[in-house]
């Protein structure tokens, strides 16, 4: 891969800068119809009324997770102190001079530290983000010198919350498990030990933003995805009724899509849904996501609840989610999903 300039720098010099390679052909997004007037469709689960069973807003997740792939979830027991801290720390690393940045650089073979998306050839449209993924769970997979030393808070923050991600995407399991016609704690035992990666996205303003892309359009390879967004600035768009759909922010509720591997798991019944950023001309956005994965060695295939004779055929083939998550990353779709790769059929 090839090493990217970071967005964050071209505008500090200066902020009517837009390089060439950032800018994307008019047909490309002014096309697309975007629909704002649908955002306040876009389901809001309340956890706490998940957790004790309640059957209504367990149906309200089967139909979010099948009509939409997204929904937003409130009453989820995290702290508003927490969400704060760790959007402040993120902040405050992002303000860190480059040089100080610099020091946690991505290798360019590696998924883990400050950089920007891989690039794949010469002639690819960049996104307009700065980013810094750290794989956080299990711990033995946490690779130190990623993790910065200062600001001194900063691993506190990372570890208040992301346990708290963990358990959120661990109480959802249990919902899912049941939707999915299997026992309550199956999924939990599929991801015997949770793979959690963070990803906080920094975009800056631009002054083109009709033209440029925070996040290009892709779909997550993970199980479950927790984001947290900013309270007031709006980027997120996920793909719905033939367009994008803004997902407004509800402070202190929290993002969650299902990824493609809830979706190869029911068959195709939930889809792991494609979205995008925008970036807008005023005002810095930041997002933290955070991916629920499960462990290289697991096989991921439909479920047998879910395929049920000829009328319902496994849709997709068995693979250990290790060789898909490489075999994704090593893929660029171009907005498509990477289940594609492994669909047994063309629907
Ligand atoms: C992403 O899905 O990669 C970015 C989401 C966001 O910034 O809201
Ligand atoms: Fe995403």
């Amino acid at each position: 891969s090839l090493p990217v300039e970071s967005v964050q720098e071209i505008v500090r010099k200066d902020p009517f800068n837009v390089p060439e390679k950032y800018i994307h052909d008019l047909d490309c997004i002014q096309n697309d119809v975007v629909l704002p007037q649908l955002s306040s469709d876009i389901p809001v689960i309340d956890l706490s009324l998940l957790s004790v069973g309640d059957e209504v807003e367990l149906q309200k997740l089967d139909m979010a997770c099948s009509d939409w792939g997204f929904f937003q979830i409130i009453n989820h027991g995290i702290e508003g102190q927490i969400l704060q801290e760790v959007k402040d720390i993120a902040a405050k690393f992002f303000e860190l001079p480059i040089e100080e940045k610099k020091k946690y650089s991505m290798a360019s073979n590696d998924v883990q530290g400050y950089g920007q998306v891989y690039v794949v050839s010469e002639e690819q449209k960049l996104d307009w983000a700065d980013l810094f993924i750290l794989v956080v769970y299990p711990t033995k997979f946490r690779k130190s010198i990623f993790w910065p030393t200062s600001p001194p808070e900063f691993i506190k923050a990372i570890e208040e919350y992301s346990s708290e991600a963990n358990r959120v995407a661990k109480e959802l399991f249990s919902s899912l498990s049941i939707l999915l016609g299997m026992e309550k704690d199956s999924l939990l035992k599929l991801h015997d030990e949770v793979m959690q990666a963070m990803r906080i996205n920094f975009y800056p303003t631009c002054s083109m933003p009709d033209k440029v892309v925070g996040v290009s359009p892709h779909s997550d390879t993970s199980t479950l995805t927790v984001l947290l967004q900013d309270d007031e600035v709006t980027g997120l768009q996920i793909r719905h009724s033939g367009g994008w759909i803004p997902v407004k922010p509800i402070p202190n509720a929290l993002v969650v899509n299902v990824g493609d591997v809830i979706e190869v798991l029911s068959n195709g019944k939930y889809k792991s849904i494609e979205h995008r950023a925008m970036t807008n001309e005023s005002k810095v956005r930041m997002s933290i996501a955070s991916f629920i994965c499960p462990q290289d060695d697991v096989q991921i295939e439909p479920l047998d609840t879910m395929v049920d004779g000829a009328e319902n055929m496994p849709r997709y083939k068995r693979m250990r989610y290790g060789d898909y998550l490489r075999y994704s990353l090593k893929t660029k779709m171009d907005g498509k999903s990477h289940t594609n790769l492994i669909k047994l059929e063309d629907e």
